[in-house]
This record gives structure tokens, sequence and C-alpha cells, in this order.
């Protein structure tokens, strides 16, 4: 062990290691490795030759995570992919079946945190982009997107009330060129009720836009039926009420997987007072058939 401040702190992993019992001579697939929390517990407890796929589409997150998850040598392989691609790189990895799957949705407290990202209020940037190969930046939707897109947009993906005056007052306002800036302008234009920013549901819209987030998991929940084998469990975990229903009603239809959470897996109050980010965390856990 070193003393250096971890970037990231891993949500629920007592639960995501339980409910994945990893074990030695498993493959197991981490199609968002992020800093490596969840994986690096993982190749632990699947000691001594349990193996981990793990993806992340964010170069610097896959660069942490190869640091974390050095001292496993070859029983870790990192790949930088999205995980729309899963089914593909698994197979080119000889890595089906495998014995079980994570995804933990969204994003890592190193993306948050960084200013050049332009995720949180404080930003100097308007960018959100996962991948900085993608080509869509919060900017260019900010920028150009006609109001009444705007509007749908922040309502659906947002599920902002407040949807069309945010709308016209970025309309009315534009160019905007930082986060900071754009955050500003939401707060004094509907004002600050409550304890969350005003700006936080349109920054959740934006940012599922940018990297299209319900989009990709609606297109690899499929794929892990064909991924996972037999008895092998996926751990999925959401942050928001959007992510979670499309994972809730995938798990629900299809006849593949047990659903072994009716209710999801929430953190505890100790667990939140640890990590904040984990206060709208919910895994859900199902097994192959
Ligand atoms: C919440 S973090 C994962 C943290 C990780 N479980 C850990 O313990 O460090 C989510 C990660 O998923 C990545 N990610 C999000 N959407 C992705 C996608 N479609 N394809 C690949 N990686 C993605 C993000 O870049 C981020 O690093």
């Amino acid at each position: 062990m070193d003393n250096r401040v971890k970037p990231h702190v891993p949500v629920l992993l007592a639960e995501v290691i339980h409910a994945l019992a990893p074990k030695g001579g498993g493959k197991y697939i981490d199609g968002t490795v992020g800093a490596g929390g969840h994986a690096e517990a993982l190749l632990n407890a699947a000691a001594p030759d349990g193996k981990l796929l793990g993806l992340d589409g964010d170069a610097e997150a896959l660069r942490i995570a190869r640091e974390t998850l050095r001292p496993f040598g070859e029983r870790a392989i990192l790949i930088r992919s999205n995980f729309t691609r899963l089914e593909m790189v698994a197979a080119e990895q000889h890595w089906i079946p495998c014995d079980g799957a994570l995804l933990d949705f969204g994003l890592s407290s190193m993306q948050l945190a960084n200013p050049a990202r332009g995720f949180s209020f404080q930003s100097e940037t308007l960018d959100m982009r996962m991948d900085d190969r993608a080509e869509l930046t919060a900017a260019e939707i900010v920028n150009t997107w006609d109001e009444a897109a705007l509007a749908d947009l922040i309502y659906l993906y947002g599920e902002e009330r407040l949807a069309r005056k945010i709308a016209r007052l970025i309309c009315e306002q534009r160019p905007f060129h930082s986060a900071q800036s754009l955050a500003n302008a939401i707060e004094r234009g509907v004002g600050r009720r409550g304890k969350i920013h005003p700006a936080t549901r349109a920054f959740q819209a934006l940012r599922l836009a940018v990297n299209h987030e319900l989009e990709n998991i609606e297109t690899v929940l499929p794929q892990l039926e064909r991924v996972v084998g037999p008895g092998g469990r996926v751990a999925l975990i959401t942050f928001h009420s959007l992510e979670d229903r499309i994972v809730k009603n995938f798990f629900k239809t299809n006849a593949a997987w047990r659903n072994l959470t009716k209710h999801p897996l929430q953190p505890t109050y100790q667990q939140t007072r640890e990590n904040p980010r984990a206060r709208s965390a919910k895994l859900r856990v199902a097994e192959r058939l």
C-alpha cells in the first residue's frame, strides 16, 4: 500500500464483491473501470488467478487504473473502449463466456473534479465529454441548438420543470464558453431554492446528451447475456432515476436473467457520509440463467 490520496472512492464496494462472488480461475469484466477501485477488489477476491478485463472510454481514467492494477500483472487487461463495444472487445480477448460483469455508470470523482472537463459548476470550459475523441461537446449543444430542442432536452434528460425558462435564457444570453458562466446565468434566471444548485438538472441533461449515456446503457444491456455464461452475475450501479429505470425494466422483462435484487441496494447513511458521490447510487444484481 502507498500513501497517495485515492482519487475515487468506489461505491457499494462490499456489496458489489458479495454480489459477483469472484473466485480463483474466474474471468470478469469491468466495463467502467475508472480509477480501478472495484477492479482491484475484484482481483483480490479472485486470487490467485482470477482475471479482469477492464474498459473505459476516458484515457485519463485508464492511466490511473493501469497504475492501480499494476500489481496484478497479466491478471488485468485494460482497453480503452466505449462499453457499447463490450461484446466485440470480449470476443477479441477470448473473454466469452465470462463469470461476471460490473458496470458502474456515470462519472468518476476525477472527471467531476477536473475543471478542464467542464462537468462542475466551477469549470472554465463547457466540454463534458468523457471521451475526448468524441465530437459533440456541451458548448456545441448550448450555443447552437434551437430553443425548442434545448427545452426538450432539459425536460426529458434533466427532468427539469423549468426547462422552457432555462432554454429561453440560454438562447438570449449565449454564447457560453464555460460551465461557470452557464451555471451562473441559470442561477440568476431561475433563482436558488432548496439545497441543490438550480443548474443541476440542466447540467445532467447536457452530460447525458454529450455522452449518449442513456443510449449507451440501452446498447450494452442486451450484450451482457451473450458475454456472461450461465450462473454468472452482473452488477449494475446507476446514479439517477433515468438510468435506473432502464436497468430495472431490462431485468424485469428479460428471460435470460434472474433478478437477485427486487429492491436495489443503496448505500447506508455511513457510506454516504464518507462518500457523498454515493448518495444516489443504486445497485441491481442479476444472474444469467
Ligand atoms: C463511476 S466511474 C467508475 C469508477 C470505478 N468503478 C472505480 O471503482 O474506480 C465511471 C467510469 O465509466 C466511464 N464510462 C462512462 N461511460 C462509458 C462508456 N460508455 N464507455 C466506457 N466507459 C465509460 C467513465 O469514463 C468513468 O471513468
